[in-house]
């Protein structure tokens, strides 16, 4: 899968190589390009920001830089994402379903957003992260592509996809590694008595017992 993220910020990406996403580019599996959208501007002054029409807070991001960043990336098959409070809330069928595109752009706003004529020309699918507003949609998309990376063949096991949270509905129980003993705190006697029916048993108690506490909406 390639994806091509459009930013003002590209130093802020670092995080996606690193760690999982890092093996997973060097894999093959993922092809990712960071787009400096400041290289598009045909400002004198490299200029992508400006004043509303019509007054309000802050700054906006001009059109022209956005859109030339796009046309130099676009293709006939691609999938076009703007990550924005106002959209669709991700959740794992989403991720799953975008893991299976072939080209994913990202544009990422920043200020008070960006001109509305860019969402009416490219159409993108509005993805929000959650019920609050951060200050750009760098974080937005690195949580997206995170997210749906570990839906793509071969990035994680099978086993970490199906028995991690909300994979089943419920949340993922607790685990434990060496020392069997930490700060007084001993591993639970069940990891470690090698009955994998028993262990099982626990897990799925523990489970519905987290879930129960923490996410009773998801029962
Ligand atoms: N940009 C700012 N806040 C956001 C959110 N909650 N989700 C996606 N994009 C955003």
């Amino acid at each position: 899968m390639i994806i091509d993220i459009l930013t003002l910020f590209p130093e802020s990406f670092s995080y996606l190589n690193s760690s999982i996403l890092k093996r997973a580019q060097e894999a093959g599996k993922i092809e990712l390009n960071i787009i400096d959208i400041r290289d598009f501007s045909k400002d004198k002054h490299k200029k992508c920001d400006d004043y509303p029409f019509g007054g309000g807070a802050g700054m906006l991001m001009t059109a022209q830089p956005i859109f030339d960043a796009f046309q130099s990336v676009k293709k006939d098959s691609s999938k076009i994402i703007f990550p924005s409070p106002v959209g669709k809330v991700l959740n794992p069928e989403m991720a799953k379903n975008l893991s299976k595109e072939g080209h994913l752009i990202f544009i990422c706003g920043h200020y008070e957003g960006i001109d509305q004529r860019i969402i009416e020309l490219l159409k993108p699918e509005e993805i929000s992260i959650g019920d609050y507003v951060l200050t750009g949609g760098e974080l937005p998309t690195m949580v997206i592509v995170d997210c749906l990376a570990r839906f793509i063949d071969g990035v994680i096991t099978e086993e970490s996809l199906s028995e991690e949270s909300f994979a089943s509905g419920n949340l993922e129980y607790p685990q434990y590694t060496r020392p069997q003993v930490f700060q007084g705190l001993e591993v639970p006697e069940v990891l470690l008595s090698g009955n994998h029916q028993e262990i099982a048993k626990w897990r799925k108690e523990q489970s519905q017992l987290r879930t129960k506490e923490n996410r009773p909406d998801l029962i």
